[in-house]
C-alpha cells in the first residue's frame, strides 16, 4: 500500500518511517518534506497525491509546542494548523483517498473534566485556555474526518494519543514536552554539577505519557482495518505520574541525587487529563505496564543528542 506520512520529520513521522519496515513490510511510506510538499496548500495536495498514486494517508504533521510556545502564539497555533488541517484532509479527499489516519491529540478534551476520559467527552466543556488554539483546529480536523465519513463512506479516523515522549524527542529545545524537558534538565544538572533543578509549577499537574513507539505500531496495525476503528479513539498509556513524580523517576534513572525547586510563577496547564484507553485496548494496542524501561532508552538517546 503507498501511504503518504505527513510530518516525516517530527518525532511520531520518523518512529513511523524506523519501525514500518519491520512491522509493516507491505507499506509503501512516502515522506516529502515541506519544500516538496506544501501541506498548506489543498491543490498541491489533491496533484500530489494523485500523481504518486497514494491509498492511505497518515497525518502527523502539525505545528506543536509546549505550554509557553502555545501562550506566546495562539494565532500561529490556531491560524496554521487550521490551514494545514484543511489543505491536507481536503486535498486527500478530492483526491479519491478514501483511507486516513488523522492524528490528533488529548488537549481536545475539555479542562478539568472526569477522568478517565472517555471520547464522548469532546466537546462537553470548556476547553483549557492556554492552548486552545491548538486544540481547536485538532478538533475541527477530527469533526472533518467523521463529516466525511459520514457523508461519502471513507474511513478517516482520528487517533487521540496523549502525551508523548521518544528517542527522538525534542531534547534541549524550546519546544520540548515535560519528559524531554526533565530529561534535558537533569542531564544537563549532572554534566555541570549542579545541586538543584527548576521544576514549572508547583509539580502535582498529572500527566499520562506514552512511548511514541506504542501508538506508531498501533497506527501500523490500524491501517489495514480503518473501517472497524471508531471515529474517535484514545490511544494513550492508562496510567499518569505527576509532574513531581516524572521528574523524581527520570533522575533515579540518570542517577542523578540533586534536590527540586518549584517556580510556581510558571503556567502549569491541566491538573489532569488521564484517557481511557479501554477501546483501543479491545483492537490490539498493548501499552508497557511499566514505563520505565522506556524512559531509559530515551535518557540514553538524550545522552547522545545533548
Ligand atoms: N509529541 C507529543 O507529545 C504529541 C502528543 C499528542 C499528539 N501529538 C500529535 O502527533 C503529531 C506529530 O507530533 P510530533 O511530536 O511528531 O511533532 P514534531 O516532532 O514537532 O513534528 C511536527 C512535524 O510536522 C511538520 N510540520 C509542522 N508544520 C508544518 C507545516 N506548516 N507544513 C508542513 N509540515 C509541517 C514538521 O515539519 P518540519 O520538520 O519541516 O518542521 C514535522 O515533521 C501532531 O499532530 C501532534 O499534534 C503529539
Amino acid at each position: 500500500m503507498r501511504v503518504l506520512l505527513t510530518g516525516g520529520s517530527g518525532m511520531v513521522g520518523r518512529a513511523l518511517l524506523r519501525l514500518a519496515p519491520r512491522v509493516a513490510p507491505g507499506l509503501d511510506l512516502l515522506a516529502p518534506s515541506r519544500a516538496e510538499l506544501p501541506l498548506t496548500q489543498r491543490e498541491a495536495v489533491t496533484d500530489w497525491i494523485t500523481a504518486h498514486r497514494v491509498e492511505a494517508v497518515i497525518h502527523a504533521a502539525a505545528k506543536v509546542g509546549g505550554i509557553q510556545a502555545n501562550l506566546d502564539d495562539p494565532t500561529g497555533f490556531l491560524a496554521e494548523n487550521l490551514r494545514l488541517n484543511d489543505a491536507l484532509i481536503m486535498g486527500a479527499f478530492r483526491a479519491g483517498v478514501s483511507r486516513l489516519v488523522n492524528i490528533g491529540s488529548s488537549c481536545i478534551y475539555p479542562r478539568d473534566w472526569r477522568q478517565p476520559l472517555v471520547e464522548e467527552d469532546v466537546l462537553a466543556g470548556p476547553l483549557e485556555p492556554s492552548n486552545e488554539g491548538y486544540a481547536l483546529a485538532k478538533i475541527t480536523a477530527a469533526r472533518l474526518c467523521a463529516a466525511i465519513s459520514g457523508q461519502h463512506g471513507f474511513a478517516y479516523r482520528t487517533l487521540i494519543p496523549c502525551n508523548l515522549f521518544g528517542a527522538q524527542d525534542h531534547f534541549g529545545q524550546d519546544s520540548a514536552h515535560l519528559v524531554a524537558a526533565a530529561i534535558t534538565k537533569i542531564l544537563r544538572a549532572k554534566a555541570d554539577g549542579a545541586d538543584h533543578v527548576t521544576i514549572w509549577g508547583g509539580g502535582r499537574a498529572r500527566r499520562e505519557f506514552l512511548a511514541v513507539d506504542h501508538l506508531v505500531r498501533f497506527v501500523l496495525m490500524a491501517l489495514n482495518r480503518l473501517q472497524t476503528l471508531p471515529l474517535l479513539l484514545n490511544v494513550g498509556a492508562d496510567r499518569d505520574y505527576s509532574v513531581d513524580e516524572y521528574y523524581r523517576m527520570i533522575a533515579d534513572l540518570a542517577g542523578w541525587r540533586g534536590r527540586f525547586i518549584h517556580d510556581r510563577s510558571r503556567p502549569e496547564g491541566m491538573q489532569a487529563k488521564l484517557m481511557s484507553s479501554a477501546r483501543a485496548r479491545d483492537l490490539g494496542h498493548a501499552p508497557p505496564a511499566d514505563i520505565r524501561p522506556d524512559l531509559r532508552i530515551a535518557i540514553r538517546a538524550a545522552r547522545m543528542a545533548l
